[in-house]
């Protein structure tokens, strides 16, 4: 891999901002970094500067820039304590209060997460009066989520973390298998809305009983990390749910004291000040 220097990697990321108004320039710098490298052995580029001039000529390359610099890495059930612990203890606290439920699943990738929230929610009797909102910066990957198509070797793992997180079912039931691939039930994202959204220059859009924002900002510098989470914050009705990925933590930013800990191995919150 060749050694990039941090220069260029601020000009990437200044074309990037300036042509197609994605702002990189706060994403962590030693992960940013290594992704680029990375692209710039897959596309063979000699060096960043010709990277930035193919990213200014062409759109559609740009397109497909942006599916590679993102870490799309995802898996059904997820952290199966952490789904344990929704089912058990967040969502029924929710539904003390309201007869319906609201989810935001920021940063969802491939879907695999929102079919697992499906699945939870559907074992729990509340999936049709549920409303999920999912989204991505990613087109591709949106795309990959709508059409919950998965290769059928993923599905081994998937299906431990579902055994893991005691559901009622077989977990066959929810996918048919044809040529290698897993087809999704689709039923069971019949409600959901999957939308292109960028948690950096995004607006805030609605307010949610529960937001997921798992293994997302851990791609971000402090700063970033910031901004994200006051917009997250606001997207949570008071007494609603911030769920964020095991490495990530709230402690150091400036919302920190608008929420309390629910779970802090599993990393939810609750907010309690607006
Ligand atoms: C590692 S995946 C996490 C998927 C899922 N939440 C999980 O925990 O398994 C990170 C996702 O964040 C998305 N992402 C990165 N920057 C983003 C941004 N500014 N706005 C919205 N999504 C973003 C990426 O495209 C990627 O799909």
């Amino acid at each position: 891999m060749q050694e990039i220097h941090i220069v260029d990697i601020r000009k990437l990321a200044e074309t990037i901002k300036e042509k197609y108004n994605y702002d990189f320039t706060n994403y962590a710098m030693s992960s940013f970094k290594r992704r680029v490298s990375r692209i710039l052995e897959l596309y063979k580029f000699n060096n960043v500067e010709s990277l930035i001039k193919k990213i200014s000529e062409s759109e559609a390359y740009f397109q497909e820039f942006l599916s590679e610099i993102t870490v799309n890495v995802t898996e059904m059930f997820r952290d199966p304590s952490f789904w344990r612990v929704l089912r058990d203890k967040i969502i029924p606290n929710i539904l003390l209060n309201h007869q319906k439920i609201s989810i935001w699943h920021a940063g969802c990738s491939s879907g695999e997460e929102v079919y697992s929230m499906a699945i939870l929610l559907k074992e729990m009797g509340i999936l049709e009066s549920s409303k999920i909102v999912a989204t991505d910066i990613d087109p591709i990957i949106i795309e990959k989520a709508k059409k919950g198509v998965y290769p059928i070797k993923n599905m081994d793992l998937n299906d431990k973390n579902y055994l893991r997180v005691q559901g009622t079912e077989d977990f066959n039931k929810y996918y048919e298998e044809k040529n290698g691939y897993a087809y999704m039930d689709k039923s069971l994202v019949e409600n959901v809305s999957f939308r292109i959204h960028d948690l950096v220059n995004g607006m805030v859009f609605s307010k949610f009983d529960i937001v997921m924002c798992r293994n997302v900002m851990i791609y971000f510098n402090q700063t970033l990390q910031n901004d994200v989470l006051k917009k997250l914050h606001e997207s949570i009705f008071k007494y609603g749910y911030l769920a964020i990925g095991s490495k990530e933590s709230l402690i150091w930013c400036e919302i920190a004291n608008k929420f309390i800990v629910v779970n802090n191995e599993e990393k939810v919150y609750k907010k309690i000040k607006e």
